[in-house]
């Protein structure tokens, strides 16, 4: 998901939020800046590289098992529905969805407008004769869905593994409200990252070109351009690792020595191997990921993966509004 904030390098018009989160997230322990800051233009830029990695697999292979499940999520779902988006697409995965589920129309949501006006446009313009209402909302809380699709039954689509960046908790939290914002009958395709070798997980968000470092250090260079910072950001490394526990790859920002910086004004010390929390990335397992959906409101009723397992679409359906057995 791709959010681009203004960027001018002036502090005094930095996003209210983005200071505030930055201020309060150095200021506890452990330190933690929420990772939808890393996405200015820049960011948004490396993102993108990130996504073509030879370590990153996950986009290649997701986009590939969607190729292969699309005629079999089709048959699950029948046509006419209104597919909606959770974050707009701005990869190719869209199309190849609609292309198999012959929808009514698609609903894209996004926080950031812009960037949904833009990629509405594009898909619009590729699939002329299907209605595409945007709607600009945070996917997080319960969405009131256009009026045009109020009777259509709903294909909720949410890919990328962004389900993972969030806690189990958090997770569950969206599910819910996906679960009531797309009403009775609906389905959700929706793509989940697989637990597998530490080492391949690791390197897929410790690239050996750097790229995800520089992905990751950008966030320091947006909060000395936008927030009037003096951090040395050549004194802070990349730093990915599996989180086995938790089940997932955590990137942070160490400082590789004693650092003393200011960010509006105001003063922070961090000790050498003392780090800034910026993502997590949460793996599931084959049962993991049809507990999570379970417990968010969803029952599995397909399920998808690439011939190592590295990846799996799962295909569910809205639980009716009854108290299980
Ligand atoms: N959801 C994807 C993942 O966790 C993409 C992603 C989100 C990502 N934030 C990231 C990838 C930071 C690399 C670094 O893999």
């Amino acid at each position: 998901m791709l959010k681009p904030e203004i960027e001018d390098g002036q502090a005094s018009l930095a996003d209210p939020q983005f200071r505030a989160d930055v201020l309060a997230g150095l200021a506890r322990r452990p330190r933690a800046i929420p990772a939808r800051w890393f996405y200015d233009r820049r960011g948004s830029e490396l993102f993108e590289a990130i996504t073509e990695l030879p370590e990153y697999y996950p986009t290649r292979t997701e986009t590939a098992i969607l190729r292969e499940a699309g005629p079999a999520i089709a048959g699950h779902a029948g046509a006419g529905r209104a597919v909606v988006e959770f974050g707009s697409g701005s990869s190719t995965k869209t199309p190849i969805l609609l292309g198999h589920v012959s929808p009514s129309a698609y609903v894209p949501i996004d926080i950031s407008g812009d960037f949904l006006r833009d990629s509405s446009r594009a898909l619009a313009a590729a699939h002329p004769g299907l209605a595409v209402i945007p709607v600009e909302a945070d996917f997080m809380r319960p969405i009131a869905l256009p009026a045009k699709v109020a009777n259509t039954p709903k294909l909720g689509f949410f890919p990328g593994s962004t389900i993972g960046n969030m806690t189990p908790a958090m997770a569950i939290d969206l599910l819910r409200a996906m679960r009531t914002s797309l009403g009775e009958g609906a389905m959700l395709v929706i793509g989940m990252d697989r637990i597998k070798e530490a080492a391949v997980l690791v390197r897929a968000y410790d690239d050996a070109a750097g790229v995800t470092a520089a992905f990751n250090l950008n966030l320091l260079e947006r909060i000395n351009r936008e927030l009037d910072g003096t951090i040395p950001v050549e004194a802070f490394r990349h730093k990915a690792v599996w989180n086995d526990d938790r089940a997932r790859v955590e990137m942070h920002l160490e400082a590789t020595r004693d650092v003393a910086f200011t960010v509006d004004s105001r003063t922070f010390a961090m000790a050498q191997g003392e780090t800034i929390h910026t993502e997590n990335s949460h793996k599931y397992g084959t049962r993991d990921a049809r507990i999570l959906l379970r417990g968010g409101g969803w029952t599995p009723v397909g399920e998808w993966t690439d011939p190592a397992g590295l990846f799996a679409i799962l295909l569910a359906e809205a639980q009716a509004e009854r108290p299980a057995p």
